[in-house]
């Protein structure tokens, strides 16, 4: 039987975490032949992942470039996937989440008639601007996809909702706990110096991460005072931010938060170091989508610097607090949590709501189905 070619195009850190075991799994499969295409709209930050899981690209766009516009990517992104689906002439093409290369990956196929997987599908916060421009991308990718791959119960009912046939959805947990119960298992020493120097045992750790677009500027200032008042009148706290590398970040953060003893500013994070630092860690403060999911898994709770939040069952679940971008908020729900033995255990045992680690033999069994009986 002549083998079903199937391209991931993918272009950010967090998608190239969450398709890392879906490739894995294609890759085992016998009915597929599978390729995979990275826009790099990321390009050290996804290679780190590339490296960890042993990936290697078969197209690479290396579109990124210095304080890029989504205009800049959507163009870049579909001018490149042309050329590969032109050379690769797939069947089906999958693509992951709500980045501006996941609905350029979508669009792109669409244009060439190729059926569209869309991975982490149907999360919905209902405002087209938060978190923006992920919203609409997800939307969009989703009216686009032919098989809708959603991680929990809620995000298939959105799909219903808008009435994707039900056959077309397929509910199979979130991909990132696949990935992350695979990296965790593996024994692991930081690989960064600054994190070999820090003494987890002295006192409580919060993870910090920020990177989202509503959040540049102001409300990324806000946060840095937050957590600023924090470690002064914390004593033995101590914060440990890997920076996104996003320049226009960076010009906040460092001036802000760059000078204290007891602040920890280091580059992004390879993901081995990344998962093995929430699992030491005490709380978890960020914007991120994925920590949101990958944290309960870890037992740590969540504190979401967010407004709204597309992931609704990590609150449900009682492991993740919205705790938005003001700095006075932020200072006093994180030291509630820390001074709170009750509400901490509470929130750190509840059960993970996100998956169960076999998210991508659901996904790939799924196609396997459809494509030997279509
Ligand atoms: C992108 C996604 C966002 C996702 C996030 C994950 C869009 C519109 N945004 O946002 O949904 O949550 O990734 O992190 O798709 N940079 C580097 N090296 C890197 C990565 C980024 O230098 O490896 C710098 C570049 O200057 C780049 C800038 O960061 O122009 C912004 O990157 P971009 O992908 O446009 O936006 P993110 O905020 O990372
Ligand atoms: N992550 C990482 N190194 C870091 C910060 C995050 O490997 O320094 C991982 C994290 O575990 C999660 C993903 O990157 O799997 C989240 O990416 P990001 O916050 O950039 O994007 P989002 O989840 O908001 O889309």
């Amino acid at each position: 039987m002549e083998r079903i070619k199937v391209l991931t195009v993918f272009g950010t850190r967090p998608e190239a975490i969450k398709m890392a075991p879906v490739l894995k799994t294609l890759s085992q499969s016998e009915v597929f032949e599978p390729m995979l295409a990275v826009t790099a709209q990321h390009r050290e930050m996804m290679d780190q992942v590339l490296d960890i899981f042993r990936l290697k690209a078969d197209y690479d766009l290396g579109i990124m470039k210095p304080g890029q516009s989504l205009t800049d990517i959507m163009v870049r992104a579909l001018t490149g996937l042309e050329g590969v689906i032109s050379d690769f002439n797939p069947r089906l093409l999958l693509v992951h989440g709500d980045t501006a290369t996941t609905f350029a990956g979508a669009l792109a196929a669409y244009y060439h008639k190729i059926d569209i997987g869309h991975v982490e599908a149907g999360l919905r916060t209902r405002d087209k601007f938060q978190p923006f421009p992920e919203e609409m991308n997800r939307h969009l990718t989703g009216v686009l996809a032919d098989h809708h791959f959603a991680p929990t119960e809620q995000a298939a009912k959105n799909l219903l909702e808008e009435g994707v046939p039900g056959d077309r959805i397929k509910i199979t947990g979130n991909t990132t706990i696949d990935a992350l119960l695979e990296v965790t298992s593996r024994p692991h020493e930081f690989n960064c110096t600054e994190l070999q120097g820090i003494d987890f045992a002295s006192g409580p750790v919060i993870l910090m991460t920020a990177h989202r677009r509503e959040n540049w500027g102001k409300p990324l200032e806000n946060i840095c005072k937050g957590v600023l008042r924090l470690v002064d009148e914390i004593p033995g706290l101590q914060v440990i931010y890997p920076v996104h590398a996003n320049p226009l970040l960076r010009e906040t953060v460092y001036p802000l938060l760059g000078k204290h003893s007891r602040i920890h500013l280091v580059e992004p994070l390879d993901y081995m170091d990344f998962a093995h630092l929430m699992a030491c860690s005490t709380v978890i403060l960020t914007d991120s989508g994925g920590l949101q999911e990958e944290a309960p898994a870890l037992d740590k709770p969540v504190l979401v610097m967010r407004e709204k939040t597309e992931r609704p069952e990590g609150l449900e679940a009682g492991t993740v607090r919205l705790v938005g971008t003001d700095g006075e908020k932020i200072f006093s729900e994180v030291r509630e949590l820390l001074e709170n033995e009750k509400l901490y255990r509470e929130m750190a045992s509840a059960k993970n709501p996100f998956g169960d680690g076999k998210a991508a033999q659901r996904i790939c069994k799924y196609l396997e189905v459809f494509y030997l009986c279509t």
